[in-house]
């Protein structure tokens, strides 16, 4: 049988992070690859009472199906918690979804004919640009700098084409770490608004800053704009939930998009990880993370400081999960992931996060999911790669 897939999924590679970690399956190697949470930051406990709660008082109803919109108390609670962050959102503005990853598939259904324009920040995450690929359209991209998107280079873009939607992470970027500037937060509203082009934020990391001052997302002076968000990071990502903030004439048609999808999104999840909330100092538990994170984001970048040449620049995030490699001019991140390897480390080449196959020199590395042995360890071996690659030029 010779199947006849339709055209879109010519155009829509496998995920090559998930390709190329495969070879980190080996457990000498120490992987800075994927972009997991520590598990120690798992409330495992605290689930477990709120599933047995959650059965012996309200079993038979947390098992049955429920509506597209998500459960209402846990809609509120996000409606409240964005409230308390100055940010003016109700439940209805709310849908529960599968992770923000779903957010992404939903926008796209939504809003994206083939050939229509997607810009994307310069680099991206790369599974936004697989999530919008199935929808054909065309990208066109825009370089971030040190406090979020090149305005300038922005405008230009905006004035010259005909952007549907601008699609970003405002907070401690995957794959950068970078965070958008208050300054910028507010520029960037208004040129969407003057072009008329549809804020796409997508806000998973937003929580987990553990240094600087809080700033509200872009959509906090956009009524208009689209917010994604998750409890991938603060609670738990197995548990697959996530949010989109959008106004009553968009979630009307994202509605319509998830009913076809998946009716809703696990009813039982959501009561569980409600339970959880309402029986939990939240914020609490989000501290422990942050310093968790803080730890092993600054021990890393002291080992940067020791092992790396002086000539590679890294960011320095304040929150998030990931730091940004840059290697100098001319030298390939993918020819360094082979000599990584064979000092038994791994990292993500940038590549894979440019729609437009640049950035060769660039690389990501995620702090949060090893120990702290393997970070000096791994470091102290990714430097080593470094020297090698850069002798050899
Ligand atoms: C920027 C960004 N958006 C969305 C996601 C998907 O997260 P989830 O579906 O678990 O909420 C991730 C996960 O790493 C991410 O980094």
């Amino acid at each position: 049988m010779k199947y006849n897939f339709a055209q879109r999924m010519s155009k829509t590679p496998r995920s090559f992070v998930r390709e190329i970690l495969k070879v980190t399956e080996n457990p000498e190697i120490i992987s800075f690859g994927g972009g997991l949470p520590n598990p120690q930051s798992f409330p495992v406990k605290a689930i477990s009472n709120a599933v047995n709660q959650l059965l012996a008082e309200n079993g038979s109803d947390a098992l049955q199906y429920s509506t597209t919109e998500g459960y209402e108390p846990l809609r509120e609670y996000i409606a409240q918690r964005y409230f308390s962050q100055g940010l003016n959102v109700t439940a209805d503005e709310i849908l529960i979804t599968n992770g923000s990853q779903q957010c992404l598939d939903l926008v796209g259904k939504v809003f994206v004919d083939k050939d229509d324009k997607i810009l994307l920040e310069k680099p991206t995450y790369l599974a936004a640009i697989q999530a919008f690929s199935l929808y054909e359209p065309e990208f066109k991209s825009v370089p971030l700098q040190k406090d979020g998107v090149d305005l300038d280079a922005l405008e230009d873009i905006l004035s010259n084409e005909n952007i549907k939607l601008f699609y970003t992470v405002t907070s401690f970027q995957n794959p950068t770490g970078i965070t958008y500037s208050k300054r910028k937060r507010e520029k960037l509203a208004k040129l969407l608004k003057k072009y008329e082009t549809v804020l796409i934020e997508d806000n998973p990391y937003g929580e987990l800053r553990f240094m600087g001052d809080f700033i509200p997302p872009v959509k906090s002076c956009l009524n208009e704009g689209i917010l994604f968000g998750s409890f991938s990071k603060i609670v738990s990502p197995g548990m697959r939930l996530g949010w989109i903030v959008a106004p009553a004439e968009v979630m009307d048609k994202l509605i319509i998009a998830k009913q076809a999808s998946d009716l809703h999104s696990n009813y039982f999840t959501q009561r569980v990880v409600y339970q959880y909330l309402k029986t939990n100092p939240i914020d609490e538990h989000i501290q422990k993370i942050r310093n968790l994170y803080k730890n092993q984001r600054n021990l890393m970048i002291r080992m940067m400081e020791k092992y790396f040449p002086p000539e590679v620049e890294y960011t320095q995030p304040e929150g998030g999960m990931f730091l940004w490699v840059t290697l100098p001019p001319g030298t390939s991140s993918m020819e360094l992931f082979e000599m990584a390897i064979e000092e038994n480390v791994a990292f993500v080449p940038g590549q894979a996060f440019y729609a437009d196959g640049s950035g060769e020199n660039t690389l990501r590395l995620n702090f949060t999911n090893s120990d702290d042995k393997s970070i000096e360890e791994g470091i102290q071996r990714l430097g080593l790669a470094i020297e090698k690659l850069l002798s050899e030029k």
